[in-house]
């Protein structure tokens, strides 16, 4: 099992690597990114991340190989492929200020990989992701079911850490659906959110929920205010659980940005809907019931991330 992460020699992709190895299903993790040049220097950060984390192996114990290059050959016939080379987001910066650069980036890299796996299934992380997940898909000529993005994971994550703490329970005891875009307008459902079972509604109050639901939310933003760029651990994690699923035929249902054809009243736009994830990649696209207000929320999400694919066209025809 090959897997292959582009962009790794910066923040999310060397944590999906690591992540990827840490779990010890798959032989090799190719780590492409570009070479660097400064004072006359070149440096590679994706080899050096990749020697520093195989270096880590004998630590960690695991034998999944980590191999660092520039060269897309060496990313030969990947089962799975994950995309996270662009720009991340800067203090002030909404995630669609990064549209035109990364849109570049991630048509150029799904190319290149495409070339040396024709058959490969694409994961993408780079933002503006529900946009950035099309951009992928176009380029690639894959069917719809082998291309997906990774958000919904991640915000599902934060809004259980964010209840777990309230709550003083185990994250672990949490389950949540969150929808939509992977931007403000993303809809947590408390209404599918149940702590060991039991309905979270019934153990936290309506204002202190709202406040979770917002926080969530902002989630990526709180974390860029702090660090300056944006956030790698939980984004790395989420990724390579996506990676797991498909390489394991777990039939693990997340939230992932699909391509929808007509599901939720929504057609020819990717956004975040819970997914059956195994081999050959999205199995099936689940569609749970959404009452008025929920389905109202998911349309709103979904007019957001067509507006940023507007935006995309107009780019794309200047
Ligand atoms: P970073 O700047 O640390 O790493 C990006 C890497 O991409 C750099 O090493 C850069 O050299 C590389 N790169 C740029 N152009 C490339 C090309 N043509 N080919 C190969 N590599 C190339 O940024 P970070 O923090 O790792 O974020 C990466 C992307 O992931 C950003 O767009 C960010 O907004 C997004 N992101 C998405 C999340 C999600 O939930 N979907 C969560 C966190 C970040
Ligand atoms: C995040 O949610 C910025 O998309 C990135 O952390």
């Amino acid at each position: 099992m090959k897997v292959t992460v582009v962009g790794a020699g910066g923040n999310v992709g060397s944590t999906v690597a690591l992540s990827i190895a840490q779990r010890d299903f798959a032989k090799e993790v190719v780590m492409v990114d570009i070479e660097k040049k400064e004072d006359d220097k070149t440096f590679y950060p994706s080899k050096g991340r990749a020697l520093d984390q195989w270096e880590s192996s004998p630590i960690y114990g695991f034998d999944t190989y980590l191999n660092g290059t520039v060269d897309y050959k060496d990313t030969a016939n990947s089962d799975v492929c994950v995309i996270t080379a662009g720009v991340p987001r800067r203090p002030g910066m909404s995630r669609d200020d990064l549209l035109e650069i990364n849109a570049k980036i991630v048509d150029s890299v799904t190319k290149q990989l495409i070339e040396h796996s024709p058959d490969t299934i694409i994961i993408v992380v780079s933002n503006p992701l529900d946009v950035m997940t099309y951009v992928s898909y176009a380029a690639s000529g894959l069917d719809k079911n082998k291309v997906m993005g990774m958000a919904g994971i991640l915000d599902t994550a934060r809004y259980r850490a964010f209840l777990a703490e309230e709550l003083n329970v185990s994250p672990k005891d949490i389950q949540a659906l969150l929808m939509g875009g992977h931007g403000d307008t993303m809809v947590p459902l408390p209404r599918y959110t149940t702590v060991a079972g039991i309905p979270v509604t019934q153990l936290i109050s309506t204002d202190k929920l709202d406040a979770i639901v917002e926080r969530t939310k902002k989630g990526g933003g709180e974390l860029v205010g702090l660090m300056g760029t944006s956030a790698w651990y939980a984004p790395g994690a989420a990724s390579a659980q996506m990676v797991e699923a498909i390489m394991l035929d777990q039939n693990r249902i997340f939230p992932c940005a699909a391509k929808l054809t007509g599901e939720y009243g929504i057609n020819d736009l990717f956004i975040g809907v819970p997914v059956k994830l195994g081999h050959g990649g999205i199995k099936e696209i689940i569609e749970v019931d959404l009452n008025k207000e929920e389905q109202d929320l998911l349309k709103d999400s979904a007019s957001a991330v067509r507006s940023t694919m507007d935006d995309f066209h107009k780019l794309m025809n200047k």
